[in-house]
């Protein structure tokens, strides 16, 4: 029995899914959203702030500033009032309302970035230019910066990777959305060195350039870049699959009418891995997915009518993927 007196001390490492009723394909998806912060970002965080505080760069009266979509920031939000730091978040309008909320109530700032997402450097380049202002205006700022951190890599290396590898012994295929791509290459590094080869297989957005692509607009939050991700080493990743968002669409409200429901970024890597399986001969193979959050976020836009039919059209879901809350609109 898990007894603890700082939020960010429980995280369930041992949670798997079998998709194989679902999608018809031998695939287990590691769910990562048991935590107080509701999603794998509390590993990263946990991780950067400890070395922040082991380098003396944190330190009491420090502020802490991040750029993130939301999953990170709801997880320094907890880490922050947990320990007694002040946080302020940069982000842009792709947050959900409901991660804005969770981040204030635990005491955070927002800052809402506007910007042009066709600009060189999109979004992205915006939310980072206002960080770098604020930093220079400020030397409280303290900018943990997951984009290059190697900490963000290394709380996968230590915890997400190992917990796997104790699971499946015989792991033929990993699947891992990048965003950062801290969870892809902390995996990778491990799995590089582990007893025996395992496929890493990438799974990123249409519209994302992390891996060469041309950017285009992209509305779910947590994968994809428009900026190329620092930590990026492609010589660690096998193979990338792009999703399209109508097919994250898809895979969400399908797992959501068997009653999982998941964050956006987990149906764009179960759309991906259960694309890759079909292409290949897969009877045999023992394949693992990460999850990374939970789908409640989402109610407000990818489990809603309207967002949904505004964005991708009427025919995105046929009726047979409806969500119950779909069918009663
Ligand atoms: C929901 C969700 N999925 C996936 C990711 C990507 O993880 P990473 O940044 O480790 O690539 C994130 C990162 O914020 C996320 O919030």
């Amino acid at each position: 029995m898990p007894v603890i007196s700082t939020p960010q001390d429980f995280n369930e490492e041992e949670l798997y899914v079998d998709l194989r009723s679902i999608f018809g394909h031998p695939l287990v998806l590691k769910c990562e959203g048991f935590n107080f912060a509701g999603s794998i970002k509390l590993k990263a965080a946990t991780e950067m702030v400890a070395l922040a505080e082991r380098d003396g760069v944190l330190r009491p009266g420090s502020i802490l500033v991040e750029s993130s979509s939301g999953n990170l920031g709801v997880a320094l939000s907890m880490i922050a009032a947990s320990k007694g730091y002040r946080f302020r978040c940069v982000t842009d309008f792709r947050c959900n309302l409901s991660t804005r909320q969770l981040m204030e109530t635990l005491g955070s700032q927002v800052d809402i970035i506007t910007a042009d997402p066709d600009a060189i450097g999109g979004l992205l380049g915006a939310r980072l230019d206002y960080v770098r202002a604020l930093c220079a205006s400020d030397d409280r700022y303290v900018w943990l910066n997951q984009y290059t951190n190697p900490g963000n890599g290394m709380a996968h290396y230590r915890t997400t990777a190992p917990a796997i590898a104790r699971q499946f012994p015989r792991l033929d295929v990993l699947f891992v959305g990048a965003g950062t791509t801290g969870t892809l290459m902390g995996c990778a590094r491990y799995f590089w060195e582990w007893h025996r080869p395992v496929r890493i297989v990438a799974v990123d957005s249409v519209g994302s350039v992390t891996f060469g692509g041309a950017p285009g607009r992209r509305s779910i939050p947590g994968l994809g870049t428009s900026v190329r991700p620092p930590l990026l080493d492609d010589s660690y990743v096998d193979e990338v699959v792009l999703v399209e968002e109508a097919d994250t669409i898809r895979a969400c409200h399908r797992l959501a009418r068997r009653g999982f429901l998941f964050g956006g970024s987990t149906g764009t890597v179960v759309s991906g891995a259960t694309g890759w399986l079909a292409q290949h001969d897969a009877r045999e193979l023992t394949a693992v997915a990460i999850a990374p959050d939970l789908g409640e976020r989402y109610l407000d836009t990818i489990y809603q009518t309207d967002w949904v039919r505004d964005l991708y059209g009427a025919d995105v879901l046929s009726s047979d993927e409806l969500t119950a809350g779909t069918l009663a609109a």
